[in-house]
């Protein structure tokens, strides 16, 4: 599914992550180190104005599932998000932008974003991700019953408030 040739790795670095590179003294560890998100949980802070936003055409991707670098990248692109135009008025950017940011600094996971030149970086994407759905097949990914590994609401029920718990994970039929 994903593309891995280190020449397409590198140029989509160089696109997306020019620029944003996070400070990160775990780095001695190595880049492709498996990481966890941190912080699932739906902040106490969430604006009704990123629910109804970031929530209009997909579930809510909460905060803890990137990390601020990309984030700030996916509300620099708005206006070619994943072939939707997603543009925001400048207030409700910023207080979107701000809470994105505000919550996801915990997180020291790398912006990856693999396989997808002129995208913004996505969860689905990411090494974690992948890590914890190698069991998951394709085919159960491209169900209609599920819509992709982006509906995670589809599987996991309470993925909007940050339960991805497997035990009650369930894939539908
Ligand atoms: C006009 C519709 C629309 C709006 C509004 C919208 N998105 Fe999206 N978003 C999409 C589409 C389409 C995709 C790609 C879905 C796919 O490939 O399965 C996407 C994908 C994403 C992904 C990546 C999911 C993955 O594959 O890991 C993130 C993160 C995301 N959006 C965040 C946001 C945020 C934050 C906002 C609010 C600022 C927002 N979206 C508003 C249409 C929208
Ligand atoms: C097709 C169903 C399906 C979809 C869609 C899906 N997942 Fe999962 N997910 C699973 C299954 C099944 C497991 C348990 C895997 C295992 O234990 O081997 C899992 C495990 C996880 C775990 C680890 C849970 C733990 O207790 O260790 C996380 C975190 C997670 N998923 C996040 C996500 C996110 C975020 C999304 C959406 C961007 C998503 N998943 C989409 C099926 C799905």
């Amino acid at each position: 599914m994903n593309l891995r040739t280190p020449l397409l790795l590198a140029s989509v670095l160089a696109v997306f992550a020019g620029g944003y590179t996070l400070a990160d003294d775990d780095d001695h560890e190595g880049k492709d180190r498996y990481r966890r998100p941190k912080g699932l949980g739906m902040p106490a802070d969430a604006p009704q104005i990123w629910k109804d936003e970031c929530g209009s055409c997909h579930m809510l991707y909460l905060p803890g599932l990137l990390p601020p670098a990309a984030w700030q990248l996916q509300m620099d692109t708005l206006a070619e998000h994943y072939g939707s135009n997603a543009s925001l008025e400048t207030a409700e950017y910023q207080e979107i932008l701000d809470f994105l940011l505000r919550n996801s600094t915990r997180n020291r996971l790398p912006v990856e974003s693999r396989g997808r030149p002129g995208e913004p970086p996505r969860v689905t994407e990411t090494r974690w991700f992948e890590d914890k759905h190698d069991e998951v097949s394709t085919e159960k990914f491209q169900r209609e019953s599920v819509g992709g590994p982006a509906n995670c609401v589809a599987c996991h029920r309470d993925a909007e408030r940050g339960d991805f718990d497997d035990d009650r994970v369930k894939i539908p039929r």
